[in-house]
C-alpha cells in the first residue's frame, strides 16, 4: 500500500551559507542531508507546518516563509510502505532562535560548494541546484530588511524566559527578559518555592541594585531566604518579604509567570 504526503521544507542562507538538517536513521533517506522541514499535519497550513517543524526539529522559527518551488519524491519506509510526497520549499527570510539539532541528527550551515557534495532526498537535489545558479555559483542571502523586522517583534512579544527550564535543577535563577511588553528590558529572580515557583524583580527594595553579586548564590546557605548580597536582607522566598536587613518589612516586586513548556513565562505587569 502507498500513501501521498504533502510536507514542506525551509531554505534560509545566512553569509552565503544555507542551513541543512541530518535525517535521523530509521526512516526514509535516513542519514541523508535536507532543507529542514517535515509533514503538514491535518488541519494545519504550510506556513504553520513549517513553523512547527522548525520548532521542534531545530529549536529555531522561521519568518516571512514565501513559496520558492515545489518537487515530488517516493521511498520506501522500512517495514512500512511506500510513500509519496509532494514537498513546498519556501525561502525563509528572518529567523528567530539559534538553530541547533533538537530534532534531528544533526545541523550544518552549507555554502554553495559543499552543498553539492551532500547527499540528499531527491526532491532536494533541484532546489539545491536552483540556489545556486541564481546566486551565479553562491547561496544569496535570504534574509532581508522585513525579516528581520519580524524577528525583531518576535523577540519583542516572546514572554518565555530563556533559562527558565534550569529552575528544574536549581532553586533560584536570575533572568533578563529582553524589550518586554512593557518596552523595557526586565531583570527578575525565579525561585522555586514548595507552592510552585515564584518571580519577583532583581531590584532589592533597600537600594534600586539587583540581589546578587560576582555569581554569589542567591539564596542562603540552609535554602531558606533569598539574601540580596549587598548588604544582607533576606527574603522570603514565597511572598518576596524581607524578614531581617535594612529594608526589613518591605518587599521584592512580584512578576507574574506561568508554566510554558519545560520553563516559565513572563505574563506581563507586576503581581
Ligand atoms: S541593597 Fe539590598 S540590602 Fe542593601
Amino acid at each position: 500500500m502507498s500513501a501521498t504526503l504533502l510536507a514542506v521544507a525551509g531554505i534560509f542562507v545566512r553569509e552565503g551559507r544555507l542551513l541543512m538538517s541530518r535525517r535521523p536513521e530509521g526512516g526514509t533517506w535516513p542519514g541523508l542531508w535536507e532543507l529542514p522541514g517535515g509533514k503538514v499535519e491535518d488541519g494545519e497550513t504550510p506556513e504553520e507546518a513549517l513553523v512547527r517543524e522548525w520548532h521542534e526539529e531545530l529549536d529555531a522559527i522561521p519568518l516571512g516563509a514565501v513559496p520558492f518551488d515545489f518537487g515530488t519524491e517516493s521511498g520506501l519506509v522500512p517495514g512500512r510502505s511506500r510513500r509519496h510526497v509532494t514537498l513546498l520549499f519556501f525561502r525563509v527570510r528572518g529567523l528567530r532562535g539559534t538553530p541547533s539539532a533538537k530534532g534531528v541528527e544533526a545541523v550544518r550551515w552549507c555554502p554553495a560548494d559543499e552543498a553539492r557534495l551532500l547527499a540528499t532526498p531527491p526532491a532536494d537535489a533541484p532546489v539545491l541546484a536552483r540556489l545556486a545558479a541564481e546566486g551565479g555559483g553562491a547561496f544569496r542571502d535570504t534574509g532581508d530588511a522585513e525579516g528581520r523586522a519580524l524577528a525583531r517583534e518576535a523577540v519583542e512579544n516572546d514572554s518565555f524566559i530563556e533559562g527558565s527550564e534550569a529552575l528544574r535543577a536549581r532553586r533560584a535563577v536570575t533572568f533578563v527578559k529582553r524589550g518586554s511588553a512593557e518596552g523595557r528590558d526586565v531583570r527578575g529572580l525565579l525561585v522555586a518555592t514548595p507552592h510552585g515557583a515564584r518571580a519577583y524583580r532583581n531590584v532589592c527594595p533597600h537600594a534600586p541594585i539587583p540581589l546578587d553579586r560576582d555569581g554569589e548564590p542567591l539564596l542562603s546557605a540552609d535554602g531558606r531566604f533569598l539574601v540580596c548580597r549587598n548588604h544582607g536582607a533576606l527574603f522570603t522566598p514565597e511572598d518576596g518579604r524581607c524578614v531581617a536587613g535594612p529594608c526589613e518589612g518591605d518587599s521584592l516586586a512580584s512578576l507574574r509567570v506561568v508554566r510554558s513548556g519545560a520553563g516559565w513565562a513572563l505574563e506581563g505587569g507586576e503581581a
